[in-house]
């Protein structure tokens, strides 16, 4: 595999910090390479020898905008077993329903945007429907509940302009621990 030149904006960067646009169909080839571009810098985060040859840091979720595209898309690898990845491709994303049960990372989020220590909880949701639509712009329904949960919610935030270190509350970063779920 040969890394994709991605370039991946700061938290710093006012883009991140901005609402992206719907999508609109059909894509163009340009947005349907990034697509691909985008699972295959993620999947050589996370496979070691990638990772260290060139210096990554291990990512599953990334969004367009990280990379300055203000479009309501985003991109998920999830590797559920040593060696196998599951590939989520989100584009125009809506919240349908969502569980009243809140979780929280216990050793916090990351984001390949924010290169620094945090500290603090991000209160998400343990189960959601969504809403979203495919490559060929195909609307599809997904359940998604835990870890992905995270992730989903992680991600459509980038796509309001929103980062995670935005939801800690830096006067009390473990406020109200005791009524979320801890995974
Ligand atoms: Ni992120």
């Amino acid at each position: 595999m040969k890394l994709p030149n991605l370039i991946i904006l700061d938290e710093k960067d006012k883009r991140l910090h901005q609402k992206s646009k719907e999508v609109v169909f059909p894509l163009s080839l340009e947005e349907k390479q990034l697509i691909l571009d985008m699972q295959t810098y993620l999947k050589m985060s996370q496979i070691e020898e990638s990772r260290v040859q060139y210096n990554l840091r291990a990512g599953t979720g990334l969004s367009a905008v990280q990379l300055g595209i203000l479009k309501r898309f985003f991109v998920i690898v999830d590797e559920y077993e040593e060696g196998k990845f599951q590939n989520y491709v989100v584009i125009n994303p809506k919240i349908k329903s969502m569980s009243e049960e809140m979780i929280y990372v216990g050793e916090g989020e990351g984001c390949l945007s924010v290169n620094r220590d945090t500290n603090g909880i991000v209160p998400r949701y343990a189960r959601m429907t969504i809403e979203a639509q495919d490559v060929d712009g195909k609307p599809y329904t997904i359940r998604v509940r835990e870890e992905i949960s995270i992730i989903f919610q992680h991600e459509m935030d980038h796509l309001d302009g929103i980062l995670f270190t935005d939801r800690i509350d830096s006067k009390n970063p473990f406020k109200d621990a005791n009524l979320m779920r801890e995974i």
